[in-house]
């Protein structure tokens, strides 16, 4: 790991692959991408808009494509140059081109990022199949971590299908600490998972097998003779593990409830736009947490 060696909360205004090369290797713990989505328009800025007057090109033609970001991305990723080369002529003819930009961006990306980094690229539909392909080879299949799918309206003008209201955030992380995203309980929550212990809070369920229609294990656990939900060698692995709940109260029919499982420690996942929303929020309020540098491509 490298110090950041450009000042950190701050907006370059230029092209980011220029920001990205002048950025040391492995400092930077999160970056999540809105970029371009390959729709081939132009778009400007709705007039009354604070942003009025400002417009973006999301159209890419293979003339685009500079020679060195194809010598970059042989030598340094070759599989996705082999990626990139057999796409050529398959379906849009911009695809090629919208890809190497995109390809050399990431390759710096990666460079940039943290081993124990995470990265959120957001796409829609247009492009978000090749893109993931592209993310695999950079950034590793086996450090996928999950495809987020964003409704963004509940119905959509286009007759005749079903409606294309979704984006895709596609999210990939080596090493994720867990706990950094996540965020509070509700009450309600909290309500729910009543109990706490030094692992954490937790919601009691029943581990009988009484009554359920696949059967369960019988044996004699603490006494009872069950069934229970799970074998024997299972149960006295999450008795060992201080994973039991033995109520102080007995159960009904006078005998001891063993009922409780952990079925969860800590806090719980939010939805995932509201884990990475909080996330973001943390990064960029005024008590800034300094483990965490992030950088924006938008
Ligand atoms: C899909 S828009 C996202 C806009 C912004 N996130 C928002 O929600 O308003 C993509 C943005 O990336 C910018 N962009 C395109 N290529 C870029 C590049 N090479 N470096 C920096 N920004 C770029 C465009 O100008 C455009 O504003």
């Amino acid at each position: 790991m490298t110090e950041l060696n450009v000042s950190n909360r701050t907006i370059f205004c230029k092209d980011n692959l220029d920001v990205m090369q002048g950025i040391n290797s492995k400092c930077i713990d999160l970056i999540y991408l809105d970029p371009p989505f390959n729709k081939n328009k132009k778009f400007t800025a709705p007039i009354g808009s604070s942003a009025e007057g400002a417009e973006f090109s999301d159209i890419f033609r293979e003339d685009d494509v500079k020679a060195e970001w194809l010598v970059t991305i042989r030598e340094d990723q070759p599989e996705l140059y082999h990626y990139l080369n057999g796409i050529r002529g398959v379906g849009n003819p911009y695809n090629f081109a919208y890809l190497a930009y995109m390809a050399i961006r990431l390759i710096e990306c990666h460079r940039i990022l943290k081993d124990a980094g995470s990265i959120y690229l957001h796409c829609d539909p247009t492009m978000s199949h090749y893109l993931k392909l592209l993310m695999d080879c950079i950034f590793g299949e086996k450090n996928f971590r999950n495809e987020i799918v964003w409704q963004r309206q509940s119905g959509h003008s286009d007759g005749g299908q079903f409606g294309r209201a979704a984006d895709y955030i596609l999210f990939y992380g080596n090493v994720i600490n867990h706990d950094s995203v996540r965020i509070p309980l509700s009450d309600e929550q909290a309500k729910k998972y009543s109990y706490q212990d030094a692992l954490g809070r937790y919601v009691a369920d029943n581990i009988s097998a009484k009554g359920l229609s696949g059967g369960g294990y019988n044996y004699d656990f603490h006494g009872h003779k069950g069934p229970w939900r799970y074998p024997e060698h299972r149960i006295k692995q999450l008795e060992a593990d201080g994973r039991i709940h033995f109520p102080s109260k007995k159960g009904g029919g006078g005998c001891l409830a063993l009922n409780g499982i952990y079925t969860n420690t800590k806090g719980l996942f939010q939805q995932a736009y509201g884990l990475i929303f909080h996330r973001f929020k943390a990064i960029h309020s005024s008590a800034l947490d300094t483990r965490h540098k992030s950088l924006w491509l938008c």
